[in-house]
């Protein structure tokens, strides 16, 4: 009896460490502090966005490394789940990067960017949309990819990269865009006035339009948005994806030509969409910008600034960029505005700014909260 006694405490002492390095439940929302998932490692899923399917959120986002290059997608797209918002569960890799020198277009060392995924209803598909890269190309080949899986967590296959609409002027093309070659050279002094007029729009005709930041939205009736910034990055592109979500249908439209919009996200509330994006300055932080529309392929209306705070935290969005507007499950009207604050020396870093999006005279409206929950943004919300 004694020994057995004697055993079990000696089982009970082992166990001690194991339970002390569980890392405790999150409660709340800390806005840029370490975000430790449940193994206590930061969350490395960066340029995310969120799905809710069958009870449970999953984050994707870009999964970077430590150094300089860690922007380079060397691993993948990570893939988290949750069932509260606060504590994310590590799923591994969702869509693996192609081995180096296999000449995939996502080889290690290409860069994916901005990961979203959808859930095709009608084909039982999760499809996912970034932006990508070529390895070895900096930032020219200006291109969106598709890959697609059977599971929400992946894996999933990559399909194909293109360059959206070749040989498809916009909805709102005008006539002149068809008929009156811009040119633009590299110094000329109206280069940002040419390219917003289409210098760029028409450039691109033949081969596809320009693809960088991008988001996707899915309508109440299931249709499937890709919302870009293309023409170098000047002018967003909103198109209509198929029914099947991996591929582009012939409709799309440019968005605040020459407005330098980046990071779009969108939400949609009492049959109104309304957009959040950034500026354009790289991985420096920037004012964010906010946009309302009664149709998402026309009609978008500047709103303005939607930071309420000091002029730093207007200035610089929270020295954050937008990523994706999550809403909140069982929760009606309330979002979640999620942001990257970009860390390009050491991009691991990088860290992630949750705040509650609210509206105010009916614009979206970002205030800075240390710490908050999501009963106090239901409180709060309108
Ligand atoms: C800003 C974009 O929003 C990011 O996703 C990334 O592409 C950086 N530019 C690269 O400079």
């Amino acid at each position: 009896m004694k020994r057995l006694s004697h055993l079990f405490l000696m089982l009970l002492w082992l166990s001690v460490p194991a339970f002390a390095q569980q890392p405790k439940a999150h409660t709340s929302f800390k806005p840029g502090e370490i975000w430790t998932d449940t193994d206590g490692k930061h969350i490395n899923a960066h340029g995310g966005g969120v799905l809710f399917h069958d009870g449970k959120y999953y984050w994707f986002g870009e999964h970077k490394i430590e150094g300089r290059n860690g922007n380079k997608a060397m691993v993948g797209v990570s893939c988290y789940s949750s069932s509260d918002l606060y504590n994310w569960k590590n799923e591994g890799i969702a869509l693996p990067v192609a081995a180096e020198g296999s000449g995939s277009d996502i080889e290690k060392g290409a860069v994916i960017e901005r990961p979203k995924v959808i859930y095709n209803e009608k084909t039982g598909k999760f499809v996912m949309w970034f932006h990508l890269e070529l390895k070895g190309q900096g930032y020219a080949a200006a291109r969106t990819a598709v890959a697609t899986a059977d599971k929400v967590t992946g894996p999933y296959t990559f399909l194909k990269s293109l360059r959206p609409h070749p040989g498809v002027w916009p909805e709102n093309a005008t006539e002149s865009h068809k008929t009156e070659p811009i040119t633009v050279t590299e110094n000329d002094p109206e280069w940002e006035q040419k390219v917003a007029a289409g210098a760029f729009l028409q450039r691109d005709f033949e081969g596809g339009q320009m693809s960088r930041d991008m988001t996707l939205f899915v309508d109440d009736d299931g249709t499937a948005y890709h919302i870009t910034s293309s023409e170098e990055n000047r002018t967003l592109h909103i198109s209509k994806l198929t029914d099947d979500y991996v591929d582009f249908t012939d409709e799309y439209v440019r968005v605040f030509p020459g407005g330098r919009n980046e990071a779009p996200a969108i939400l949609k509330k009492d049959g109104k969409y309304y957009m959040i994006t950034s500026g354009l300055t790289g991985w420096a932080p920037n004012p964010a910008r906010s946009a309302v529309s009664d149709h998402m392929m026309k009609g978008w209306k500047q709103l303005g600034n939607p930071v309420r705070g000091t002029e730093e935290q207007k200035s610089t969005t929270f020295e954050s960029q937008s990523t994706f507007i999550l809403p909140v499950q069982g929760k009606k009207d309330t979002f979640i505005f999620m942001a990257d604050r970009w860390r390009p020396k050491n991009p691991i870093d990088g860290r992630y700014i949750w705040l509650p999006l609210t509206f105010e005279e009916g614009k979206p409206v970002l205030k800075w909260q240390d710490e908050w929950t999501l009963k106090d943004a239901a409180e709060k919300k309108n």
